[in-house]
């Protein structure tokens, strides 16, 4: 089902969530393989964004020539005078959106005043996307959590504070930020957002097969889903999803065979971007992620751990691919 985000339109309604360490180019040109509509890169912090840093250049790598597949910039910060410049280069670079992280737990955010800290201090966050879109000429999205705390659940008076200020779309994960990645995402969170709102909500956390989507969508009455971790372990999630949505047969999930074939272009893509050393640390990342349903599951995992440089990985697709 087309979405509209904005001034863009969306081939379907799902999303791939942001995701630091894997929703980089390489993995995002892989991902255009899939049905998904949009896909959100690594968050990227608004300092280095906005005063120029080699690392942070990489990552800001995008080609629309190579990968049609529409792509959010996802910033993070807290400082306005950052973020908004941060906001400006986003828009001279190749993306579609840009989104606002307010959603990451980690304590070196927190401390400064980033990430799911904004969902907390919503007066902050107000003067924050008041700012940005004033600079924003494409389309703005927020991406929240539900609340601080169980005691602090606000999700509704954010994403109403977010759509006041022009924000085009919430991607909005179920749970707080004390509860990390931890508990049963609460859908009564996600759906207080959706009644509040009138600009598309996604929902987000522990979309994990069909059954899984069809119930966040009936839960929650969102339009669309945001979905991280089951989606690197498995793009193909998005064929499947979307096959259900459209009433189209569901195909099957993939064999091992096919996700070791599409695990070795990833990391394929990881060496030809990043080179020998950060390819190294990426592809063993990517391979940690997906080994789940492999036979010596554990026992390969050691082995990832090891690996180093393409002929390492070659050799080891090699044994994971042998007849
Ligand atoms: C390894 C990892 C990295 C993540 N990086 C980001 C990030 O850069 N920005 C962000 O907004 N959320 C990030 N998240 C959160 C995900 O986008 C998503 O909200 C969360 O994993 C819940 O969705 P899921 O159950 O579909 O994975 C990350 C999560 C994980 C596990």
């Amino acid at each position: 089902m087309e979405t509209k985000i904005g001034t863009i339109t969306l081939a379907n309604n799902l999303v791939m969530a942001p995701m630091a360490g894997y929703t980089d180019w390489p993995f995002r040109k892989i991902l255009g393989r899939f049905r998904c509509s949009l896909v959100v890169t690594e968050m990227i912090a608004a300092k280095p964004l906005a005063f120029g840093h080699g690392k942070t250049l990489r990552m800001l790598y995008n080609d629309r020539k190579h990968c049609a597949l529409p792509a959010g910039i996802q910033i993070v910060g807290s400082d306005i005078p950052s973020l908004v410049k941060a906001a400006q280069k986003a828009q001279e670079l190749e993306y579609d959106l840009i989104d606002l992280n307010a959603g990451c737990p980690a304590h070196k955010m927190i401390k400064s005043g980033a990430g799911s800290s904004l969902v907390r201090e919503t007066f902050r966050l107000h003067k924050i996307l008041a700012a940005m879109r004033k600079e924003i000429r494409i389309p703005f999205t927020l991406k929240m959590r539900i609340g601080w705390d169980e005691n602090s659940i606000n999700a509704a008076e954010t994403a109403k504070i977010a759509e006041g200020e022009g924000v085009d779309a919430i991607f909005v994960h179920g749970r707080t930020r004390a509860a990390g990645y931890a508990g049963k995402v609460n859908l009564d969170g996600i759906r207080a957002v959706k009644q509040t709102v009138k600009i598309p909500v996604f929902g987000n956390g522990d979309v994990r097969d069909v059954a899984s989507a069809l119930n966040m969508f009936e839960k929650t009455g969102c339009d669309g889903l945001m979905i991280g971790r089951y989606a690197v372990e498995d793009p193909a999630i998005f064929d499947r999803i979307d096959a259900a949505l459209a009433g189209r047969p569901v195909p099957p999930p993939p064999t091992l065979r096919e996700k070791a074939l599409l695990l070795r272009d990833i990391c394929r893509e990881l060496f030809a971007f990043y080179g020998d050393n950060i390819g190294s640390l990426r592809s063993r990342g990517a391979l940690l992620f997906s080994m789940r349903g492999f036979p010596n599951a554990s026992q390969m995992r050691k082995q990832i751990t090891q690996l180093k440089g393409p002929a390492a990985f070659e050799r080891f697709f090699d044994g994971l691919l042998a007849p």
